[in-house]
C-alpha cells in the first residue's frame, strides 16, 4: 500500500479518489481533519477495504512510526499542510507547525522506517513531497517562466514554510539517502475546492448573491491546473521520477485573476442564470489587496513533459467548465462546508464502522 497524508483535503482527496479508481493498491490514508479536512470527499469510499483512515498529525512521531511498522507502505505521498496564503498572514503559528516541524517528524519517522527495510523493499521505497510553486516568489510581466533551477524567493509565511519543508526533504536525501521527489505546482481548481480560494470562492458567492471580492486590481497573475491533472503527474512522478529530483508542474495557463472571475461569471450566466435577468459579474467588488501579493506565477513545465512525458489532459476551457458544473450539482457539499457540517461527518458516518479513524 502507499501512504497518503493530507487525503482528506482538496487535492489529497482527488488524488485517494483518482489513485483507487486506477489501482488495486491500497490507500493508508493519515488526515488531521483541520478546518480544510472534509471526510465528505471520501464518502465514496466508505466500506471499500482499499482505503484506511487515519485521523492523526504527520507530527505525531509516535503515530507515524507505528502505522509505518504496521502497514509497511512501498511509499509516502505528503499532501498534508497548512494551504491558504490569507490564513498564514492571519495566524502563521500553525503554518511553521505542520508545514515545517510536522513536515521535519514525518521525515524522520520516514527515514527510520525506510533505514530497516530489506534491501529490496529500502530500493523501492518513495518520498514524494508535494509543493508549490510560491516557493520561487513573484514574477515580472515579461520574466519567464519558474524552471525547477529558480531560486528560492518565498514571500509570504505560507510559502516560506513550504520553501522550509522542499529545504528538509532535498537535505534528507542528500545527507540520509532517503529516495526523495518533491514537485512544485502552480494553482489548482476543480471539484472540492474549500470555497475559501478563488474559484470555489467565487462561484459560491454568486451563486448566494454575494460580492465577488477582487483583491487590489484583479491584474495578479496566476497559472491555473486543473486538480486531476495535478493527480496524473504526481501518480507520474511517483512511478518514473529520478530520486532527488524536482518537477515542477503546471498547465501553461496564465490567466489574471479578473478574467477568472469573468469567466466563472459567464459559465454561471449560461448554466444558472441570475433570476433578475442581471450577469453575475454585477457582483464583482474589488477591495483592499492581500498584503506582500505576489504579482504573477508562472511554471515552465518542460521537464516533466521531457523526462516523463507528462502533459495536462484539460484545458482551463474543459476544466473550468466542468469545475463550476460540479458545484452547481454538488450545493449540499458546498453547503455543508460552509455551515461547518461536514465537521460532524466523522461521529456520524464513520462510528461503529469499524474504521480505523482514530489514532
Ligand atoms: P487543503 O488545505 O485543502 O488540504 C490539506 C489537508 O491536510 C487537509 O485535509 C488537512 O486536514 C490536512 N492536514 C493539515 N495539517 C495536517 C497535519 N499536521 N497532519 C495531517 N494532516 C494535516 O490543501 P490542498 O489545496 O489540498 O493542498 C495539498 C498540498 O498541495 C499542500 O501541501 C499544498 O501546499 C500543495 N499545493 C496546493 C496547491 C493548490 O492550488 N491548492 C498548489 C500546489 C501545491
Ligand atoms: O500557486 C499555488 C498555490 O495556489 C498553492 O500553493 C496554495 O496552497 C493555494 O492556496 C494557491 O494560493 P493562492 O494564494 O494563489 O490562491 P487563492 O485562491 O487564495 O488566490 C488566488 C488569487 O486570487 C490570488 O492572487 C489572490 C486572489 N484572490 C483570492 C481570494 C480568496 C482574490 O482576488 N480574492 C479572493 O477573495
Amino acid at each position: 500500500m502507499i501512504l497518503v497524508t493530507g487525503g482528506a483535503g482538496f487535492i489529497g482527496a482527488n488524488f485517494v479518489l483518482d489513485w483507487l479508481r486506477a489501482h488495486s493498491e491500497s490507500v493508508l490514508n493519515l488526515d488531521k481533519l483541520t478546518y480544510a479536512g472534509n471526510l465528505h470527499n471520501l464518502a465514496s469510499l466508505q466500506g471499500d477495504a482499499r482505503h484506511v483512515f487515519v485521523q492523526g498529525d504527520i507530527g505525531d512521531s509516535a503515530l507515524v512510526a507505528r502505522l509505518l511498522a504496521q502497514h509497511q507502505p512501498r511509499a509516502v505521498v505528503n499532501f498534508a499542510a497548512e494551504s491558504h496564503v490569507d490564513r498564514s498572514i492571519h495566524g502563521p503559528e500553525d503554518f511553521i507547525q505542520t508545514n515545517v516541524v510536522g513536515s521535519f517528524r514525518l521525515l524522520e519517522a520516514v527515514r527510520h522506517y525506510w533505514q530497516a527495510l530489506p534491501a529490496i523493499k529500502k530500493e523501492a521505497f518513495r518520498f514524494l513531497h508535494v509543493s508549490t510553486d510560491e516557493v520561487y516568489g513573484t514574477l515580472s510581466a515579461d520574466a519567464p517562466a519558474f524552471t525547477e533551477d529558480h531560486v528560492y524567493e518565498p514571500n509570504s509565511p505560507y510559502s516560506a514554510s513550504k520553501a522550509a519543508s522542499d529545504h528538509l526533504v532535498r537535505a534528507w536525501h542528500h545527507t540520509y539517502g532517503l529516495p526523495v521527489l518533491t514537485t512544485n505546482c502552480s494553482n489548482n481548481y476543480g471539484p472540492l475546492h474549500f470555497p475559501e480560494k478563488l474559484i470555489p470562492l467565487i462561484i459560491v458567492n454568486a451563486l448566494a448573491g454575494k460580492p465577488l471580492p477582487i483583491y487590489g486590481d484583479g491584474m495578479q497573475v496566476r497559472d491555473w491546473l486543473y486538480v486531476g491533472d495535478h493527480c496524473s503527474a504526481i501518480r507520474r512522478v511517483l512511478d518514473a521520477g529520478r530520486l532527488g529530483e524536482t518537477y515542477n508542474i503546471g498547465g501553461w495557463n496564465e490567466k489574471p485573476n479578473i478574467d477568472i472571475v469573468h469567466t466563472v461569471c459567464r459559465l454561471l450566466d449560461e448554466l444558472r442564470p441570475r433570476a433578475d435577468g442581471q450577469g453575475y459579474a454585477a457582483q464583482i467588488t474589488y477591495v483592499k489587496d492581500r498584503p506582500g501579493h505576489d504579482r504573477r506565477y508562472a511554471i515552465d513545465a518542460r521537464k516533466i513533459e521531457r523526462e516523463l512525458g507528462w502533459t495536462p489532459a484539460e484545458t482551463f476551457d474543459t476544466g473550468i467548465r466542468k469545475t463550476v458544473q460540479w458545484y452547481l450539482d454538488n450545493a449540499e457539499w458546498a453547503a455543508n462546508v460552509q455551515s461547518g457540517a461536514y465537521r460532524e461527518w466523522l461521529q456520524t458516518q464513520y462510528a461503529d464502522t469499524g474504521a480505523e479513524i482514530k489514532a
